[in-house]
């Protein structure tokens, strides 16, 4: 199987790009220099070029705050990137694996159950509305998709548009001794990039399309996050939780937004391990 990976130097897309190469696979990694998915004809002449019996795009404006006042940049990437994506794969006949994130959900302030794949969404950003676009587009065009919804996302390569992720940040803090304040009211499931890019590989294996929440499992605010981090990291700084109301960012985030992984065990495959392992596995093999 030739495969097509789009935002291959990103965060998620350089697991993928090493994971999907050291067991032999014929992928062909695609930087935004090689392809940008709001180019329709020049999409198609690069995808025509590689000739891939799957594309995986990795490409998103995932700046939450920035989302609120560039809509049309978040939505050009999001949706339309999408949409050119989706016309290809039509062409082509082949099927698009996407990711998609906990954010299209939140509009319920009350929930604190997990959300599965048959939840209504409701985003409470325009981040989160531009990516359930594009989750819209993909399943008006496509029969033949891996739609992933994943969480809280860090991986060794680090977020290239937050130019980090939020493990370093945190330990980038401590280690310059700053007062850290972290937000203890949303909460989540923090979700290593290396587990995400393992279970992926095993759903492409199944050729069972569909719509799927993929993250580590358990929960916890963005503040029991970074205490962990800390403990793990053999840090202790100067940390505090403060609400969001305090904090004031930009964009409205989910108060809850753990996702269940239903699906995939539906599949009968196995559930990601707790997020406290996955970041112990991290914080481990931290160069
Ligand atoms: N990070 C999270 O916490 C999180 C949580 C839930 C879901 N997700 C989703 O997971 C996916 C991967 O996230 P990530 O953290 O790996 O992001 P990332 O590190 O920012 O990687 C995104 C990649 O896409 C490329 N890209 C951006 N715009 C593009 C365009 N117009 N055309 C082609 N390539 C473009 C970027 O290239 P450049 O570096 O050159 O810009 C980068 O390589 C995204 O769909 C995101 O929405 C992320």
């Amino acid at each position: 199987m030739k495969i097509a990976l789009i935002g291959s130097n990103g965060q998620l897309g350089t697991d993928i790009m090493k994971y999907f190469e050291d067991r032999g696979e014929d992928i062909a990694g695609l930087t935004q220099d090689d392809i940008d998915v709001c180019y329709q004809d020049k999409c198609e002449t690069v995808l025509a070029n590689i000739k891939p019996d799957l594309i995986i795009n990795t490409a998103a404006f995932h700046q939450v705050d920035l989302c609120e006042d560039e809509v049309e940049p978040s939505f050009a990437v999001n949706a339309g990137g999408v949409k050119n994506l989706c016309k290809i794969c039509q062409e082509f006949d082949i099927p698009l694996m996407h990711f998609s994130t906990d954010f299209v959900f939140g509009a319920d302030s009350e929930r604190r159950i997990p959300y599965d794949e048959d939840d209504c969404p409701g985003p409470v950003s325009l981040y989160g509305i531009s990516k359930l676009a594009g989750e819209y587009i993909i399943k008006y065009m496509l029969k033949k998709y891996y739609l992933i919804r994943a969480c809280g996302l860090y991986g060794h390569a680090g977020s290239m548009v937050k130019g980090s992720n939020f493990v370093e940040l945190m330990i980038k803090l401590a280690e310059e001794g700053k007062e850290i304040k972290v937000v203890n009211d949303q909460v989540l499931t923090p979700t290593s990039t290396k587990d995400l890019t393992e279970k992926l590989y095993e759903l492409i294996y199944t050729g069972k399309y569909g719509l799927y929440h993929m993250t580590n499992t358990g929960e916890c605010s963005w503040y029991d996050f970074a205490l962990e981090i800390f403990k793990l990291a053999e840090l202790s700084p100067d940390i505090s939780p403060i609400t969001s109301a305090e904090l004031a960012a930009k964009a409205k985030r989910p108060a809850y937004s753990v996702l269940d992984n239903k699906n995939l065990r539906a599949l009968g495959l196995k559930d990601l391990r707790p997020w406290k392992e996955a970041l112990k596995d991290y914080i481990d093999s931290r160069p």
